[in-house]
């Protein structure tokens, strides 16, 4: 059975202690339930204060990005092994913040803007590749905009960044993947999405894995839910057969909220 994650993406939120100061609180209401993976992504800068607050609990770190080279000329990146030297476990990749695909319009991000975050297919596939010889596990986000969706192109715009990040990975070097779907439109909205069409969705993921993989495979991978995710909705959530767990942007920010996420995670 696929245990249960649920992750804390924190953005660019909290500071180095005000990061330690949330990650103590958790440790203490939910840092020793094994039944669940709980983990929290804080900013690079707070990454070693909150590792050092959840020392010796069940709880993991992770960061919000990674660059695919272990080190060089490259000012102002971190590199795969900088990032296990602080401990860190996991790496989320991909989030549609990173490819510039902003839920909520800003009207800052204009066009030359947003080239700023210029994730692409082809750089995740390079830290695919960076992370997973060294044991980094990372979480791929893939999501589709509302147009696209209203276009009718979801399942099509996610076979598309599925394919294209794993492009030339074989399935054995796959087995510490994590994929979660994150609809562009249902981040920082507020709006949900409709549990049974997060389950479908999920449920595509899966079968995208199964038909340019294995079956093996594919009914390992754990395919994560992301997008508004909060107390109210995380029940239904989490108890669709498909969805593995939830990556919880703003709600992971409030101790109480994330804690009650937590416990809406089926023992499976
Ligand atoms: P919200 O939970 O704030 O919608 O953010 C989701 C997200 O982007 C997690 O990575």
């Amino acid at each position: 059975m696929r245990r249960p994650l649920i992750a804390g993406n924190w953005k660019m939120h909290l500071s180095p202690s005000e990061g330690a100061a949330l990650a103590t609180m958790l440790r203490q209401r939910i840092g020793m339930r094994s039944d669940v993976e709980i983990l929290l992504c804080p900013a690079f800068v707070a990454l070693q204060a909150v590792a050092e607050a959840i020392r010796g609990s069940e709880m993991k770190l992770g960061a919000q990005d990674v660059f695919w080279r272990d080190s060089g000329a490259f000012t102002g990146q971190i590199a795969p092994p900088m990032l296990m030297a602080v401990g860190c476990e996991y790496v989320i990749l991909g989030h549609s913040e990173t490819r510039g695909r902003f839920g909520v319009a800003d009207p800052d991000m204009d066009a030359r803007l947003l080239a700023y975050f210029s994730e692409t297919e082809a750089t995740l596939n390079r830290k695919l590749r960076a992370v997973l010889p060294h044991g980094l596990k990372p979480i791929l986000c893939v999501g589709e905009t509302l147009a696209e969706r209203e276009a009718g192109q979801t399942e099509q715009v996610i076979r598309t960044q599925i394919e294209g990040a794993l492009d030339g990975l074989a399935s054995d070097e796959l087995y510490e993947l994590v994929i979660a779907y994150e609809p562009v439109w249902a981040i920082g909205t507020g709006q949900v999405c409709d549990a049974d069409e997060a389950n479908r969705v999920c449920g595509f993921i899966r079968q995208t894995l199964r038909d340019r993989y294995d079956a093996e495979l594919a009914e390992f991978v754990r395919v994560l839910y992301g997008g508004s995710v909060k107390p109210s909705n995380a029940h239904a959530l989490l108890h669709q057969p498909e969805i593995d767990g939830a990556l919880v942007g703003g709600a992971s920010l409030d101790a109480k909220a994330f804690e009650q996420i937590c416990y809406c995670a089926p023992q499976r």
